[in-house]
Order: C-alpha cells, then structure tokens, then sequence
C-alpha cells in the first residue's frame, strides 16, 4: 500500500454567515482505504465531501486530491478529476425520464468521444449493471425501481467511469435494515473489484461497520476521534460513546 494520500485535506474551514460548520478539519484518506465519516445530522458531512470535489468553495484550508490543489485548479482539470473521483448524492439524483441505460450512458457523453461510444457503451452500461446485480432492468425507468435498486444504479453510473476514489454520501438512507446491508456489502465488493479508495459519510452504524476500515468522527466541525470502529464502539469519551448507545 502506497501511503502518499490521495486525497489530503488541512485545516479546512467553511462557514455559511454565522453558521461555522467546518473549523480547522483535516483528514488524509490513503490508496485502497475506506474511511467513514460519523456525525450528527447538520455536522457538516455533505458540506465536508462538497468541499472536496469543489461543489463548495472552502473558505480556508487546503484541499489536495490526486495529487491536484484544489484551490488553484482549472475548470478542465477539474472536470478531469470529477470523472476519477465518483460522488454518490445523498439524493439518488437519477434522471427520472431516462431509461436505466440512458442514465447510464449520461456521463459517458461528457467524459468519452463519440467513437468510443459507440464502440464501447453498451459493454460498459452491461458491465456495471451486471456488478450491481440489476442486468435486467436496462430498460427500465426509475419509477418502476425499489429504492435499493435506485441506489444500486446510482453506484453503477459511478462505476461507468471507472473513477479512483467514490465519495459515498448516505449511501443507506431511507432502506431498510436488509437492504442497508446489501448495499453496504455491495459497496465493499466493488471497491475490492475496481480497486476504488472511498469516503462513506454515514450515521448507519451497521454500514459502517461493515465498509469502513477506519473511522473519523465529524463533531463541531473538527475531526474529534480518527479510529477503527471496534475502537470507537468501546471508547467512554461521553461524546463518542453517545453515536453507539
Ligand atoms: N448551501 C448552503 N447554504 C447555507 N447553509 C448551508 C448550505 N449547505 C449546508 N448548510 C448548512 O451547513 C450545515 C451542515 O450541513 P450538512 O448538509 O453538511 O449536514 P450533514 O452533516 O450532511 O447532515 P445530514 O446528516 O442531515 O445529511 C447545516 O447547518 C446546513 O444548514
Ligand atoms: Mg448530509
């Protein structure tokens, strides 16, 4: 394992007003991990990955990823980067009047040539449908899906790029406990098969447990505890301890 990180972020501080969501957060994500990030609803979570992939402009800090400085990177190099790192919305955000394989094929029409296209969309579309299990709802529109099934087609329109790093926004909200489950281990199975490193923001514990090989918990906009999960489980820290009772 290579222990430059991919993705490194210093000191990061966003506010929105007087609202200091983010103060002073960092954390280091390294090839082949997967790190959860743990906190409270309105934590700051979905503003900390926004921040990452430049959905949200930090107002200090550094943010590397990929080896690229975010603060000063261009909008065709970021563009380049968007498609190396997939971000899974905590929304499932798939296009409602699109087939499954049109909302497949969505990011390859920014990031492939026509050439490669044609030659090459079908097999990957069937790739990745089949790696979720769902090769046989191609032609089906979202509304015919169960919301598991949303979120396995969110995953596989990541995947269709091939990206380096998967940045998991909720990826079990709203499923039930068995479904939950099912992703969680879907999440896993692909990361092992595309060799993907991810960030998980979640408040599943179970999900957490079972993808994350590390843990940092997110409270008053700092990184509180950087841990295993079996660690943290067993922590007395009064405010750790209160995610796991
Ligand atoms: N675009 C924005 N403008 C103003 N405030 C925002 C914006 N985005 C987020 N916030 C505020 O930042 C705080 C953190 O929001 P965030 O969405 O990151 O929480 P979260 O930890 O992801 O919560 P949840 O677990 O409910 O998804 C909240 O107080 C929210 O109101
Ligand atoms: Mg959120």
């Amino acid at each position: 394992m290579n222990n430059t990180p991919i993705i490194d972020v210093k000191n990061l501080a966003k506010s929105f007003g007087q609202n200091h969501v983010l103060r002073n957060f960092s954390l280091q994500l390294t090839q082949g991990e997967n790190l959860a990030i743990l906190g409270k609803s309105g934590s700051g979570k979905s503003v900390l990955i926004k921040c990452i992939i430049k959905l949200i402009e930090a107002d200090e800090g550094e943010i590397t990823v990929l080896d690229k400085r975010m603060d000063d990177i261009s909008q065709d190099e970021l563009d380049h980067l968007r498609a190396r790192v997939g971000f899974l919305f905590q929304s499932n955000a798939l296009y409602d009047s699109m087939t499954v394989r049109e909302n497949l094929e969505f990011p390859l029409r920014a990031h492939w040539d026509k050439k490669k296209r044609e030659q090459n969309a079908e097999k990957a579309v069937r790739g990745v449908l089949s790696d979720v299990g769902l090769a046989h709802t191609i032609n089906m529109m979202p509304s015919e899906l169960s919301g598991g099934m949303k979120k396995r087609i969110t995953l596989a329109r990541t995947l269709i790029l091939r990206p380096s790093i998967i940045l998991y926004d909720e990826p079990t909200t709203g499923l039930d406990p068995v479904t939950s489950r099912e992703i969680s281990q879907l999440i896993v199975k692909v990361q092992q098969k595309y060799n993907t490193s991810s960030i998980i923001i979640s408040h599943d514990l179970n999900c957490i447990d079972i993808t994350s090989n590390r843990v940092i918990m997110l409270i008053d906009g700092r990184c509180y505890a950087n841990d295993t999960f079996e660690n943290l489980r067993k922590s007395s820290d009064a405010r750790i301890s209160e995610f796991f009772n």
